[in-house]
């Protein structure tokens, strides 16, 4: 039942081609596979031909077009076991099997969405539509042949190139479609219905013209113009930055509302959530456009980093999926602002992955051993491993990390390939030896950098002492020191920059810090006065530091640091302290007070007209409760986190009030609505001002006023948010939710929002309203978005009320997990997720958080996916 990487061995038999027929019907379509194979060289010619299955029911089988007596196969929901095959010579297997897509409430596999006939295979997926080797290492061309009612499904969908289509008897037609770059079966696709269409075309670097093809429900085609310029630009960038081209006739991209992740890269036909492509200034928010604009990029990108040069196993992952984050990384970078875009990134880094590091379910980005492998797309595997990529770019330079990228590509073209075949390219091309760098991929665990300086002003030179310990993680106790690419800066009183003469006891090139010991001593030479460091610049390593600054200090980089981002970080150093006191004072009834220092900081930072405005709004964003909890470590109380943070913002907004009624003003996006980072930037400061506002207003009226003024979803939602959330009592935010309510009752992407400001509303009374939103007729339970948007949402981003103090919170989630497992195991064991801080919390929290697990634990019939994360989230 655990699969280990050490057990990896290629297969027995190859897979030539693949032929599939599929007869769809909503409740019973036939599906004909006709698979030609051959002996691996050297293998047991005796050996059976084993398949894999899960839930499938054999209803033909032929060998070479000859049925197949019984005596030579072995078949079983899970597993196809042919016997006697020839030796030598290739052979064809002809398979029929009989599913029911209407009944698929898993999502994987072949299953209807709103009436439309659609797959999802990765990982494990496709096993539930045929007998087949699924395991990403076997690649074969496929044709696929689609039979389907015509006026139900004017629309029949698969990957590759269109072959053609005709009439098929009565009432139905057929379409014929075929790929001829070898593809592991993750990578299939299938899709037909009724649906619209955006279409466009792209001339590729060689001037070749593909079609671009987005669909999508009826009547919402005008929502799908910005993926479609987000895709063009997508196809652009990758040409320009990477030098990789399309290798089709066509680029399909399918919107689907019933979906368990954010979108799939299948061969030519991805198929997205729909919460992933459809936008207006409407019902999309900023961060909406931004998301659209990052995974369809990030799909598109996998054409190459996972379809092109795909994973030898599922242990690999991070192969395609680390780097393709990577790789969408950059590409928002290099369409918005770099800074702005990497502060983003490190939130998200700092308040998904580094819980996830530091807690039960830590994992290496290249896992060794898994239970079930859904349970392994990870934040670790997407987001640590992207770093991972970063720091191999950064330990390069930008021009020999192309030239590496070049000879992946070149190299491993058509393969299914390893971590370790991808680092090999770059260190055949820099000479450099990565064997300790890799250990990032091997050892889990956020890594502690302590660091501590002296400055010696007769000797003009600074001593900098550097430590990295590697914390246990389960099934990893002792662990060697890191290859750690720490940039720095060192920066004079005056807010310019110092180069050292020479450094000695340890490599720097530029502003990079090669820390690879596990303690290191480092003196810079010829520092003519006392230094300020600014540490880990654009977070270039993944790591906590512990490193004591003044709160002077602090304040100097952030006014002054050539690198944003460490402004950005400063300014977050000299807040959280206070915040971390605040929680303590709230805990014990005690005054909540806040230094000036860091208030004049960050007003300054939010008035500095020469900085970004989204920048701005960043840096107001202080760290969430969640994140204030992860720094407190331990013993944690929800409500004393809230009371506390509430305290500080109150303070700053009493401080700022001038300021942030200025920028209210002054931060307005005058004529029609465009989606761009500046216009999006203005408004985000524009309403991070309003919720500061807010916290000193005592009457909702400002917040309303917004509400009533907002032409455009960003706007809208955040004065929802703030009546709803600041004001939950009053009148004005019951009318709020009732209006945006009524007004949206047609748009399910829309009421996901309305579902998920609500299930945030801070406070030990928004359980009952969840369980009153639960009954509507709005509330769909068998829709991932909705699941997400409202159990997701209270359990992953509302402590005070998913942490009530009487358990209810989590007793909630543990019946919804066991009734989500009936439908969608993949979906409920993701919302479990949500307890794998449990042990930080306070101990009477801590011990109902514990029977709402063992709950779990104890029930009969739980999926492999909620069984393995209840049994690791439980586990000493
Ligand atoms: N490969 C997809 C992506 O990151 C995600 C697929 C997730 N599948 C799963 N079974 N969890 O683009
Ligand atoms: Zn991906």
């Amino acid at each position: 039942q655990i699969v280990h990487l050490a057990d990896y061995r290629p297969t027995d038999f190859v897979l030539e081609r693949v032929d599939l027929t599929f007869d769809l019907h909503p409740t019973e379509t036939k599906v004909e596979a006709r698979l030609i194979f051959h002996r691996s060289e050297g293998i047991d010619p005796k050996a059976p031909l084993v398949l894999d299955g899960d839930e499938l029911v054999l209803s033909g089988l032929l060998l070479d077009q000859t049925e197949l007596p019984a005596e030579h196969y072995t078949a079983t929901p899970d597993s196809l076991t042919v016997k006697d095959l020839p030796e030598s010579a290739p052979f064809e297997l002809t398979i029929t099997t009989v599913i029911n897509p209407e009944a698929n409430t898993q999502l994987m596999g072949l299953y209807r969405t709103s009436g439309v006939y659609c797959t999802q295979c990765e990982a494990e997926g496709f096993r539930r539509i045929t007998y087949f080797p699924d395991r990403p290492d076997v690649l074969a061309p496929y044709t696929v042949n689609i039979i389907a009612d015509k006026a139900a499904n004017p629309l029949l969908l698969s990957n590759g190139n269109f072959l053609g289509g005709a009439g098929y008897g009565e009432g139905k037609h057929f379409a014929a479609w075929f790929d001829p770059h070898p593809k592991p079966s993750y990578l299939f696709a299938l899709v037909a219905g009724d649906l619209g269409v955006v279409e466009d075309t792209f001339v590729t670097a060689s001037g070749r013209e593909i079609a671009l093809k987005i669909y999508v429900e009826h009547g919402k085609e005008p929502r799908a113009t910005y993926a479609m310029d987000a895709l063009k630009r997508s196809m652009t960038w990758d040409e320009e930055r990477f030098g990789r081209e399309y290798d089709l006739d066509i680029f399909m991209i399918v919107a689907v509302s019933d979906f368990n992740m954010g979108a799939m890269e299948n061969k030519g036909l991805n198929v997205f959530n729909d919460k992933y492509v459809l936008a207006d200034p409407d019902i999309a928010t900023d961060a909406d456009y931004a998301s659209i604009e990052r995974i369809i990029a990030h799909e598109y990108f996998h054409n190459w980093t996972g379809n092109r040069i795909t994973c030898r196993d599922w242990f690999q992952l991070c192969l395609k999926e680390g780097l393709t984050v990577y790789r969408d990384h950059e590409f928002s970078a290099d369409q918005r602002s770099r800074p702005v875009t990497r502060i983003a990134e490190v939130r998200n880094l700092k308040s998904e992955q580094f819980p996830e590091d530091g807690g039960p379910l830590a994992h290496p980005v290249r896992p060794t051993t898994y239970r079930e492998i859904n349970n392994f797309y990870t934040t670790t595997v997407y987001e640590k491993g992207s770093e991972v990529t970063s720091m191999i770019a950064t330990l390069l330079g930008r021009d020999l990390f192309r030239t590496g990228m070049d000879l992946y590509f070149d190299r491993h073209d058509g393969q299914a390939v390893t971590i370790e075949d991808f680092v090999k390219c770059f260190e055949d091309v820099s000479g450099r030896d990565l064997t300790q760098f890799s250990l990032w991929y091997h050892q889990a665990g956020t890594p502690l950098v302590t660091a501590s300086g002296a400055y010696d002003a007769a000797a003009k030179s600074f001593t900098l002492t550097l430590e990295q310990m590697q914390p246990a993680t389960p099934g990893q106790t002792s662990k060697e020191p890191l290859h750690i690419p720490l940039r720095i800066a060192l920066i004079a009183e005056d807010g310019t920059l110092l180069t050292p003469t020479s450094v000695t006891g340890a490599e720097l090139t530029d502003d990079v810090l090669h820390l690879t010991a596990r303690t290191q001593t480092v003196v810079f030479h010829g520092i003519p006065s006392r230094p300020v460091l600014s540490l880990n610049r654009s977070f270039s390593t993944p790591i906590n530091l512990q490193f004591s600054q003044s709160a002077k200090d602090l304040a100097l980089i952030a006014r002054y640091e050539t690198d944003h981002f460490a402004r950005w970080q400063a300014l977050i150093d000299l807040g959280l302290p206070n915040l971390l006191q605040a929680a303590r004072d709230a805990r014990e009834g005690a005054p909540v007070t806040c230094d000036a220092v860091f208030i004049d900081a960050l007003l300054a930072a939010a008035s500095d007209e020469s900085l970004e405005p989204a920048f701005r709004a960043l840096a107001l964003a202080l760290p969430s409760e969640a994140d204030i909890g992860r720094e407190l470590g331990g013993d944690n109380d929800p409500d004393a986190i809230h009371t506390g943070r509430r305290a500080i913002l109150k303070q700053i907004a009493e401080a700022g009030k001038d300021i942030f009624a200025s920028l209210y003003d002054s931060m307005q996006t005058p004529g029609p609505f465009s989606p761009d980072a500046a216009s999006a930037g203005r408004r985000a400061l524009r309403n991070a001002a309003l919720t500061y506002l807010s916290q000193s207003d005592d009457s909702p009226a400002r917040a309303k006023a917004a509400y009533d003024a907002a032409n455009n979803m960003t706007d809208l939602s955040a004065a929802l948010t703030i009546l709803a959330h600041r004001f939950p009592d009053t009148a004005e935010a019951k009318a709020a939710l009732k209006d945006f309510h009524e007004r949206f009752t047609e748009n399910a992407l829309v009421i996901d929002k309305w579902l998920a400001i609500q299930a945030a509303i801070p406070g030990a009374a928004t359980l009952d309203r969840i369980q009153g939103l639960m009954e509507t007729p709005l509330f769909k339970r068998a829709n991932p978005n909705r699941m997400r948007a409202l159990v997701g949402t209270f359990a992953f981003s509302n402590p005070t009320g998913f942490g009530r103090a009487d358990g209810a919170g989590y007793r909630f989630l543990a019946q919804e997990i066991l009734d989500i497992d009936q439908r969608n195991p993949q979906l409920a064991a993701r919302i479990l997720t949500s307890m794998r801080s449990w042990r930080s919390l306070e101990p009477v929290r801590a011990d109902h958080a514990r029977s709402a697990l063992m709950q779990i634990e104890r029930a009969g019939g739980l999926s492999t996916d909620v069984r393995d994360i209840v049994d690791r989230i439980l586990k000493d």
